[in-house]
Parts: C-alpha cells; structure tokens; sequence
C-alpha cells in the first residue's frame, strides 16, 4: 500500500480562484494507472484543496473554528469547494482506466483542537480489498472543541498509514522537494535530498508556509507531518509533478526530491 497527495499547488493555481491545471491532472491520473499496470501496488490517491477551498476556507476563518456568525456559511463553501475539485479529480483517474471513489473526510473524520480523534475508516479498508482507489482530500471537518476546523491531507495520510499500514508515502508537490529556502522566491535555493532525526532541527528553520492562499503550513506542515511517522517506520517523499514521469518512478520505488527517513 502506497499513500500519494497530489497537491494543491500542483493540480491549481494557489493565488487565482478555482484555477485548475487540467494537463497537470491528466497527466497525474496517466502516471498513476502507468505504474498500476507495472506493479500489483494498492494505492490512496488524495489531494490537496489549491485554490479551491483555500480562498472561502480563508476568507471565514475555517482554519480557527467558530469565530462568528458567518463561520457555518465558511464551513459549508469551503466543503462545497474541495467537493467539487475532488468530483474533478475522480473523473480524470477514472479516465485513466482506474476505479477511483472519492472518500469525504468531513463524513468520517471527527478532530479535536484540530488533530483527528475518531475515524470511520472500514469502507477504505474494504475499497482496498476489492482492488478500488480510494480518493480522500484536504476537508473542512467537525471539531468537537472548535466546532469546525480543516484537515490537512497530509493529516489524514498519516493517520491512514497508521490505521492501515502503509509503509510508504509520496507527496507530489510544484516544487522539487525541500530546499534550503522557498525556491519560488529564492533561486539560490539548494536541495535536500534527505531528512533525518540527524537535520531535522537545521531543516526546521528553512521551511515556510506556502507561497499561495493557504490555511494549512505549506511545507513547514508536510514535514512536521511526515517527520512524526519516522518512528512508526513510514518514509516519505516529497517530489515534483511538474517532471514528466517523476510521480510514476516514485510509485515504482525509484527515488527523487526529498526522502524523509
Ligand atoms: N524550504 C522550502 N522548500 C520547498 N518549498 C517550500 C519551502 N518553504 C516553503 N515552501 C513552499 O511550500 C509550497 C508547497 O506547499 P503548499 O501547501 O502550497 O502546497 P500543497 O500542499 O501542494 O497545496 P495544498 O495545501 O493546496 O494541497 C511550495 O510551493 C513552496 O512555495
Ligand atoms: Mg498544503
């Protein structure tokens, strides 16, 4: 079982509204099903909100919880958006020749002060068993103490790599990894090709929040996320989708990016 997000940043454009990369996506839905038919890997494909829900998710505040009368309207634009961005990218893969499902995290997901503490994960489980790509995304979700809050899909894979025993997780972004600084706004940006307990500390103090309209942390959030499945023996890359081929090589074991080990 392998844990792809496509991300926001890849499948849109992050400062214009809606602004979906339609080639991109279609060439993520061809990759995947490529390296489907060249190996026997389970896959959950999730992704990433972009321009999408970001911009109402931002605009009422989702990301803080219920801070005032308009924050329900928020809550249900923000749902309402990355509902139909994940209607968009199920119909792509499914024109990829894969039975992808869109899984909604706001109907089995329940957070408390944002961090998730129930989960209803059975029918995934079972879409697994029966060969199906289940197809989860970054959610606006309940809060039993905030009363609303957003999931990250970098949150809800590492719980399903928790839950259901992935041991591999490939986050395909519009940048090459992890650097030294925002590449797309320091071009003397250097690589890093791999995270350990060793540089985590160093590395901390080079990651930033995204350079579009976001509520989640950006890069800073994938890597805290991913660092903390360290322990429970998940590796993570984090890798490109701009490179033709770079996400197929990754679902075949190949490496590339950022490895967090
Ligand atoms: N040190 C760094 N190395 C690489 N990227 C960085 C760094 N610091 C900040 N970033 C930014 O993080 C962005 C990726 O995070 P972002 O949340 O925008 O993407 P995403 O997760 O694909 O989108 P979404 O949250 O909509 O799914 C990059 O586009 C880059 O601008
Ligand atoms: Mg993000």
């Amino acid at each position: 079982l392998v844990l792809v997000k496509l991300g926001g940043s890849l499948l849109t454009n992050k400062n214009k509204k809606e602004s979906l990369k339609k080639t991109v996506l279609k060439r993520m839905a061809k990759e995947i099903h490529s390296a489907r038919k060249k190996s026997d890997v389970n896959l959950i494909v999730g992704h990433g909100g972009g321009s999408f829900p970001h911009f109402p998710a931002k605009k009422y505040k989702v990301n803080e919880g219920i801070v005032d009368k308009k924050s329900i309207e928020g809550f249900a634009l923000t749902q309402d958006a990355a509902a139909r961005l994940n209607r968009i990218v199920v119909k792509e893969l499914l024109g990829a020749g894969e039975n992808a499902i869109g899984i909604q995290p706001s109907a089995c997901f329940v957070c408390e002060r944002g961090k998730i503490a129930l989960s209803f994960l059975k029918p995934i489980a079972e879409m697994l068993s029966q060969g199906m790509v289940p197809v989860p995304y970054g959610d606006a979700v309940i809060d039993t103490d905030l009363g609303v809050t957003i999931l990250s899909t970098e949150s809800i894979l590492r719980e399903l790599a928790f839950k259901m025993g992935a041991k591999r997780i490939i986050i395909v972004s519009d940048v090459d990894g992890v650097f030294t600084a925002d590449p797309s706004k320091n071009k003397k940006a250097k690589p890093i090709p791999e995270i350990t307990r060793d540089n985590y500390e160093k590395v901390k103090g080079y990651l930033a929040g995204s350079a579009g309209v976001d509520v989640t942390g950006g890069m800073a959030h994938k890597v805290e996320e991913m660092f903390s499945l360290n322990d429970f023996g998940v590796e993570a890359q984090i890798i490109s989708g701009l490179k033709k081929g770079n996400l197929e090589k990754a679902i075949l074991g190949e490496s590339a990016g950022t490895i967090i080990r």
